[in-house]
């Protein structure tokens, strides 16, 4: 298995509940490294931008409400099959269908306030790191 990179994003839901510091506990004990971390209040066009794949999709404006709605704190997670083991630890998209143990299970409720976003794939991690971190933000270790 290869070390990977992956972006994670903890939601302004998750933010809200206090809970930033159970999730990135999560996944360090997970095995996973923090090596890129900001908290931001994203702008509009800034999470518009992140999630223009999904522009014609009937959620997406409140998807975008949502995650202007507080603020994020965004990471970027190193380690064995980063991409995986994240989208893993956080459980599925809808949290009523997420794993018992999950971060979507013991943190989120509904499905347009799910605490996590996680890369779904190498493009898109790499896609994702370069949205919200320049290379000398990113410190390997
Ligand atoms: S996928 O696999 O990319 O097609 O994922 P998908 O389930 O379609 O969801 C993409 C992101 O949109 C969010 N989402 C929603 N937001 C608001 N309302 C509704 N109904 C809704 N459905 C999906 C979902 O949380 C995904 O966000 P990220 O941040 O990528 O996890």
């Amino acid at each position: 298995m290869a070390t990977e990179r992956t972006l994670s994003i903890i939601k302004p839901d998750a933010v809200a509940k206090n809970a930033i510091g159970d999730i990135i506990s999560r996944f360090e004990k997970a095995g996973l490294k923090v090596v890129a971390a900001k908290m931001l209040q994203l702008s509009e066009e800034k999470a518009g931008g992140f999630y223009a794949e999904h522009k014609e999709r009937p959620f997406f404006k409140d998807l975008v409400g949502f995650m202007t709605s507080g603020p994020v704190v965004v990471q970027v997670l190193e380690g064995e099959d980063a991409i995986a083991k994240n989208r893993e630890l956080m459980g599925a998209t809808n949290p009523k269908e997420a794993a018992p143990g999950t971060i979507r299970a013991d943190f989120a409720e509904t499905i347009d306030a799910n605490a996590v976003h996680g890369s779904d794939s190498p493009a898109s991690a790499e896609r994702e790191v370069a949205y919200f971190f320049s290379a000398d933000e990113i410190c390997p270790r």
